[in-house]
């Protein structure tokens, strides 16, 4: 059996270290609003230090489709950086050019650079060989903990490590790979799977997997709404995908087979108006069972909060990915948030993933409270869905 290799099996003592990090984090006029994917490399980054290797960063932001843009600047993630890791980060505004080499050459050891958004040539998506090899002249060694970018096979997650003899997983990755992987491959049971968000479509894949490992799967959110369609059930106005009808019943016949128990809402928010982009909704109402003509779900109801509950506690290991109703307007996100306490209150082994479930517990103060937050957005459902991702494959591995 071989084992991805990491950064503590590599030889980094004093060597330039180029490490793929994803830094795509969201800006507000120019500052970093959430440094949790730049807090998430810190370990990587120390340990190198420790090493006195030179670490030379490198990251995506955006997608400003291979022109240099302003906007998506690294710059300010540079400045965040160095105020996490209290010493400087040399900020490079390009990556490639001669400028750029000499200046990687004459690095002192223990320095920390990044360079501007990889994103800024098309090479990069495109795994442009010439721009790989570029790229590639800068390091001895490949570190990859970018997870959030490992499904992308682009030229720093692909086409750099393919040049270089020593490519290895950085800490991040390594703790990403163990929890999505090994905690819910094997997981101690009970074990409960908790997804929301808008479209069976796009989890429909994450569903299937998850359901040859869990003993208890809660849907919510609006994806919800195509299950209860599928049932037969009415959903009103509600923002089902009549085209997955089958999907939503392929699954409920897999969970009898499998002998998971399936929750789906027994009762849901309901409203009359909504208009998203004023975050405003009209009369609210619980209804249980069909939502009648004329009205929406928002929000799981508190029938459905309490079986969710119940749910959760008793669980041993629980995965949440994806909010429970409209997360951004406040009087429907109660399902959500009461999700995030109930995970954070169990004492069960608990991972959660996706931009709305963080951001509530964020919000409710109880982040400290979950065993592991992962940094992947779409790469966490594709290695949840048991695809193969590139930025991993492309590792060196070794005997375990
Ligand atoms: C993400 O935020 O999911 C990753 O950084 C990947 O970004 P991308 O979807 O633009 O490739």
């Amino acid at each position: 059996m071989k084992r991805l290799q990491t950064i503590a099996d590599a030889d980094v003592r004093e060597k330039r270290v180029l490490v793929r990090v994803d830094f795509n984090v969201p800006l507000e006029e120019g500052k970093v609003a959430d440094g949790s994917r730049i807090r998430a490399a810190l370990p990587t980054i120390h340990y190198l230090l420790g090493q006195s290797a030179k670490v030379l960063l490198m990251s995506h932001l955006g997608r400003p489709n291979g022109q240099k843009n302003p906007k998506y600047s690294l710059r300010s993630v540079a400045q965040e950086l160095s105020a996490m890791l209290s010493r400087p980060v040399l900020f490079l505004d390009d990556c490639l050019g001669v400028d750029v080499a000499r200046t990687i050459d004459e690095l002192d050891e223990g320095s920390v650079v990044l360079l501007e958004n990889l994103r800024f040539y098309a090479g990069e998506e495109a795994n442009d060989p010439k721009f790989a090899a570029q790229l590639a002249c800068y390091g001895d060694v490949y570190v990859n903990d970018a997870f959030g970018t490992a499904h992308r096979a682009h030229a720093s997650t692909v086409g750099v490590p393919a040049l270089l003899p020593v490519k290895v997983a950085g800490f991040l990755m390594q703790k990403e790979l163990e929890f999505l992987g090994n905690r819910t491959g094997d997981p101690k049971r009970p074990f409960a799977v908790v997804l929301g968000g808008a479209k069976v479509s796009d989890k429909i894949g994450v569903i299937d997997a998850l359901l040859d490992r869990c003993d208890r799967m809660l849907i919510g959110g609006a994806m919800a709404y195509t299950f209860q369609l599928a049932r037969g059930e009415s959903v009103g106005n509600s923002p089902a995908e009549p085209g997955r009808l089958e999907d939503a019943l392929c699954a409920i016949r897999k969970a009898e087979e499998k002998g998971v128990q399936l929750l789906l809402p027994v009762d849901t928010r309901c409203t009359d108006r909504l208009d998203f982009a004023k975050r405003s909704v009209g009369e609210l109402r619980t209804v249980a069972g069909p939502i009648p003509a004329g009205w929406q779900g928002v929000d799981i109801g508190p029938k459905t909060i309490g079986a969710f509950g119940r749910a959760i506690e008793s669980a041993q290991t629980v995965l949440w990915n994806g909010p429970m109703g409209i997360a951004e307007i406040p009087s429907c996100a109660e399902g959500t948030f009461a999700v995030a306490k109930f995970i954070a209150d169990s004492k069960a082994l608990s991972i959660v993933g996706g931009g709305d479930s963080i951001e509530a517990l964020n919000r409710s103060g109880r982040a400290g409270d979950i065993t592991f937050i992962s940094t992947g957005g779409g790469a966490s459902l594709e290695f949840l869905e048991g695809k193969e991702l590139p930025g991993v494959a492309v590792l060196n591995r070794m005997s375990a």
